[in-house]
């Protein structure tokens, strides 16, 4: 198979997914600098209007860049939260107070959190139904492990971790869902998957919801690229049949940059 720009003669089921570009800048920036991110930013980008813009920033910078987003298309996501409404769980966040903040998404099950913070396939199945219940739209990030891949396990991998995910989820309000394929030994390592392996693995987890939820809702279902994203590679993984946006790490916590990748995405759809 050819890998090039024509994901739209490879399928029209991706007009209805629309391109999402989001940042997950990690334990990075604190409240001013993530506001002087989004004044250099915005104007980079505010005639993208192609692609959804996500900026994900650590907890105590939500406030302020809701804020400063407010008159402007972007939107403003939380990297992690607990599954219950409120409770004895000393240094978490709620999904009560993620909605009440204009909070409006929330990335699910991260490697880093599920390698150094004991997050499971359970916790991340929790986790996507209070987002489910309290209209968050979720990003579910799933991804296999350098060993797994050489122990040509990453469809098991993809597969389990989707499935799980989706335990008793009713397709009926499943439609918000976003998923973010991150292959671990692509993050953060300038290791970025190749546009075979990326599609690969995108494909075998539009089947595997295909089989959890239903064919309709796997069509719809944006999932994302993760990994080692730059501006030099963003056009072509986002030109790909299955990949929908990218979520992006190093590369996003500049302005330039991550509205080159912005930039570069949308052409790699058009
Ligand atoms: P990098 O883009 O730095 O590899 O990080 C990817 C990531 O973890 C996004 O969630």
């Amino acid at each position: 198979m050819q890998y090039c720009c024509c994901r739209g003669l490879w399928n029209t089921d991706n007009n209805m997914r629309k391109l999402l570009i989001a940042a997950n800048w990690k334990m990075y920036k604190t409240p001013n600098e993530s506001t002087a991110f989004l004044t250099s930013f915005f104007p980079l980008v505010k005639q993208s209007t192609q692609a959804e813009i996500l900026l994900c920033p650590a907890m105590t910078s939500l406030p302020a860049l809701v804020d400063a987003a407010r008159s402007r298309s972007v939107f403003v996501g939380a990297q992690n939260m607990h599954w219950k409404n409120e409770g004895a769980f000393t240094g978490e966040t709620s999904p009560v107070m993620l909605t009440a903040l204009g909070v409006t998404h929330v990335l699910i099950g991260h490697s880093e959190r599920r390698q150094y913070f004991a997050e499971t396939d359970t916790t991340v199945n929790l986790k996507l139904k209070a987002a489910l219940a309290h209209s968050l739209i979720p990003i579910v990030c799933v991804g296999e492990k350098l060993e797994e891949r050489e122990a040509n396990l990453t469809n098991n991998v993809l597969e389990l971790q989707v499935s799980i995910a989706l335990e008793r989820i009713d397709p009926a309000i499943a439609a918000p869902i976003v998923f973010a394929y991150e292959p671990v030994w692509a993050i953060g390592t300038g290791r970025t998957a190749t546009p075979e392996i990326a599609q690969e693995a995108h494909k075998i987890i539009r089947n595997q919801i295909a089989q959890s939820l239903t064919p309709a809702l796997a069509a719809s279902t944006r999932i994302l690229y993760g990994g080692s994203v730059k501006p030099d590679n963003a056009k072509s993984l986002c030109c790909l049949e299955d990949i929908d946006g990218a979520l992006v790490g190093g590369a996003s916590l500049e302005p330039k940059s991550f509205a080159e990748i912005v930039h570069n995405a949308i052409a790699g759809q058009s």
